[in-house]
C-alpha cells in the first residue's frame, strides 16, 4: 500500500511513522509519504489559501495550489489521477469512516489524502480531483491532519504483518467475526484487585464456554450502542 498525504504540516506525521504497526507495514513494503502544499505553490509568500467568495469567516484552500501539488507529485492532470488511485479529501461532511470502509480502503494499492485547514477546500477540488470525501465523525477539527492520521492508522494496521499477532485484526470490534459488534471485555492479572474479580468463566479453561461468554458480551455491547444511538446519545449514523 502506498499512501501519500498532502498537508501544510508534514512534520506532524513523523510521530505516526514511528508507531510499531506503521513501521511494520513500512518494513513490509508499504509507504507513507507527506507532501507540503507550500512546496509547489506559485503564489508569492508561499500562499495556499484565500478568502471565500461571498464573504464569511476563515480561509479556503485554493484549487490552483492543490492542482500544482498533485501535478508535481504525479506528473499527471489531477482530473485523470482519481481514475488511477483513490484521492480522498478529509472533511467533516464526508462519508463516515467505519470498519467496513477501512477494509475497503485497505484493499486499495494506493491512497492520496488531502488535508484541508481553515474553512476547508475550494469545492472544485472535491468535485474534480477527489474520488471520496471522508469524515472521521460528526464534529469539526481544526484541519484534516488528525483525521488523515486516524485513517492511516486504521488502514495500515489491517495490512498483513502490521500487527504482531494476525488474530488481533480478525476478531476485533466491528469485524464480521463479531457480527459487526464491539469487542468483548478483556482482563489480565491480577485475577482480583480491590475485590473486583475477573469473571470466573475466563479462569475456567473451558474454551467453548469462554467463546460463548465473549459472544454474549459483544452482542450486549452492540445492543447498548445501538440503543444509545437511537436515543440520540450518540447520533453517529
Ligand atoms: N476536517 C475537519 N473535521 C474533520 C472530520 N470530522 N473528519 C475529517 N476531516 C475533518
Amino acid at each position: 500500500m502506498e499512501i501519500d498525504v498532502f498537508t501544510l504540516f508534514p512534520e506532524w506525521f513523523g510521530w505516526l511513522g514511528e508507531q510499531r504497526h506503521v513501521a511494520n507495514a513500512r518494513a513490509g513494503g508499504s509507504t507513507l509519504d507527506c507532501v507540503n502544499f507550500r512546496d509547489s505553490t506559485t503564489l508569492s509568500g508561499g500562499q495556499v489559501d484565500d478568502m471565500p467568495f461571498g464573504g464569511g469567516a476563515g480561509m479556503v484552500l485554493r484549487v490552483d495550489v492543490v492542482e500544482a501539488a498533485l501535478r508535481a507529485r504525479y506528473r499527471l492532470d489531477p482530473v485523470a489521477l482519481r481514475e488511477r488511485r483513490r484521492v480522498i479529501a478529509l472533511a467533516p461532511g464526508g462519508r463516515l469512516l467505519d470498519d467496513a470502509f477501512v477494509d475497503e480502503l485497505a484493499a486499495e494499492p494506493a491512497l492520496t489524502l488531502l488535508c484541508g485547514r481553515y474553512e476547508g477546500f475550494d469545492e472544485r477540488i472535491v468535485e474534480h480531483f477527489c474520488s471520496d470525501v471522508v469524515s472521521i465523525g460528526r464534529y469539526v477539527l481544526a484541519g484534516g491532519e488528525l483525521a488523515a492520521m486516524v485513517l492511516c492508522d486504521a488502514v495500515l494496521r489491517k495490512l498483513p504483518g502490521a500487527l504482531g499477532d494476525e488474530r488481533s485484526a480478525v476478531e476485533e470490534s466491528f469485524s464480521a467475526a463479531l457480527d459487526g459488534n464491539p469487542e468483548y471485555p478483556h482482563y489480565t492479572r491480577p485475577a482480583e484487585h480491590r475485590g473486583w474479580r475477573v469473571p470466573d468463566v475466563l479462569l475456567s479453561g473451558h474454551h467453548a464456554r469462554i467463546e460463548q461468554w465473549r459472544r454474549e458480551r459483544s452482542r450486549e455491547r452492540g445492543e447498548r450502542q445501538r440503543a444509545e444511538r437511537r436515543s440520540g446519545a450518540s447520533p453517529a449514523e
